[in-house]
């Protein structure tokens, strides 16, 4: 493993954090790139569980975290996780890139302002993810390297503030004064600096030191601010190319590229999801899957797999291979359904439309499958129920990408590795 990249191939919450914690066993450097703490991932070693959404789960084992480019920072979130290790007697280096963007109260307050007042609602995480990238599009948001160097930080706060007051206002919010800010982030930032470092340098150093780096994305393909169901996404991009210019690596660096998908499907918040389920079955894939978000709580949103997507998503980011996680969650149901086209006004779609709204209407085409029943012990893709290996063969003739990690359950030796 050179360069190995872990993406979402659906809306998110794919089961990414049991994938990267096993591939980190085998990494020296772990890094994010985009997104923030509306991420979130649990990762359970022996009985303890630590409840990460900045610092890369590679923190457990020791391995180098870097926190890239691309990513929103909630400085009071990081410090708290960083302490939180430190606690638990965990011991890893992390490196900060300077230009990973700052989140601030205001854009905390501002991302549930928007929400409660849109007539259609995003069902933002309300972790300020959206007003934070909006600023650096804008030029006015404030950089890691600008937050830990105090003067600079008053400066820019300073100019951001009135603009900030006058948004907030708007919605009848009082943003928090200059004061107030400097009093909770001074502090904040003199815990941060020591971790600054140019992770981009970092990386590339590294590869001509034969390392071995995981990328970990956070979110997934359908919640990007560009090939996703826009308006109804994140910020930031969840995808290769939000990898190279979220870390700024070049594109041939990267060996493996996988896509991971649960083998049925879950999308929190608002948008268009042309497979979802509702009543009995949702409840019962709901419960059994435990679908209910990291960050917020949320019930999420439960359907059949979408193999359109997953093509989509494997087109734009070129997916190596596929990891499938969950498959338990599907386990003793007596019929499966798979679907392979949409259909709109007499147009079979084999691509996720790029617009939203003609998604929103197209219907699924489904190909109907025999149930299977796991059994207890599974060592290999041949301890598989016959139906289950069609189930997952069909997944990989449409899709083109072979599935080369199948999960079956939480814990890490409930994987088959298939070579
Ligand atoms: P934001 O990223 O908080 O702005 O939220 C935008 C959309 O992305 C909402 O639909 C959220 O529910 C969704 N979202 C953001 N982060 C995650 C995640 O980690 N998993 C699943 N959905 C997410």
């Amino acid at each position: 493993m050179r360069l190995t990249l872990v993406l979402g191939a659906q809306f998110g919450d794919e089961g990414k954090g049991k994938v990267v914690d096993f591939l980190a066993a085998n990494a020296d450097v772990v890094v994010r790139f985009n997104g923030g703490n509306n991420a979130g991932h649990t990762v359970v070693v022996g009985d303890k569980t630590y409840k990460f959404h900045l610092v890369p789960s590679g923190a457990v084992r020791g391995k180098v975290c870097c926190l890239a480019s691309g990513m929103a920072i909630n400085p009071s979130v990081l410090v708290e996780e960083i302490e939180m290790l430190k606690r638990a007697g965990k011991r890893f280096k992390l490196l900060i890139d300077p230009r990973a963007q700052i989140i601030m109260p205001y854009h905390i307050l501002l991302d549930g302002a928007k929400e409660k007042s849109a007539r259609k609602k995003i069902g933002t995480t309300k972790r300020g993810i959206g007003p934070c990238y909006a600023d650096r599009a804008f030029r006015s948001g404030i950089r890691f390297c600008e937050f830990i160097e105090p003067k600079i930080f008053k400066e820019r706060l300073r100019a951001a503030l009135p603009f900030k007051r006058r948004e907030l206002a708007s919605y009848g919010i009082r943003c928090p004064s200059e004061k107030k800010i400097l009093k909770e982030f001074l502090p904040l930032a003199r815990k941060l600096k020591s971790y600054e470092a140019d992770v981009s340098l970092f990386i590339q150093k590294a590869l001509k030191q034969k390392k071995r780096i995981l990328l970990e994305g956070a979110q997934g393909f359908f919640l990007d601010n560009d090939f996703g169901t826009y308006p109804y996404v994140t910020s930031s991009h969840p995808i290769t190319g939000g990898a190279l210019i979220g870390i700024g690596i070049p594109p041939g660096s990267l060996e493996r590229i996988i896509g991971v998908a649960k083998a049925y499907c879950t999308r929190v918040g608002s948008g268009p999801f042309v497979t979802e389920l509702k009543g009995k079955l949702a409840n019962f894939i709901r419960e059994k899957g435990m679908e209910y978000g990291t960050t917020t709580g949320r019930p999420r949103r439960v359907g059949w797999l979408d193999l359109v997507m997953l093509r989509t998503a494997s087109r734009i980011c070129g997916f190596t291979e596929l990891a499938i996680t969950k498959l338990d969650v599907l386990s003793g149901l007596r019929k499966l359904k798979v679907c392979y086209a949409y259909k709109h006004c007499g147009k079979e779609h084999r691509e996720v439309p790029a617009n939203t709204f003609e998604v929103e209407k197209c219907r699924p085409v489904y190909r109907e499958f025999k149930g299977f029943k796991l059994p207890e012990k599974i060592k290999s893709i041949k301890d598989l129920p016959k139906e289950a290996r069609i189930y997952l063969r069909f997944i990989e003739k449409q899709v083109k990408v072979p599935i080369k990690i199948i999960s079956y359950g939480p814990e890490r030796k409930q994987t088959i590795f298939n070579r």
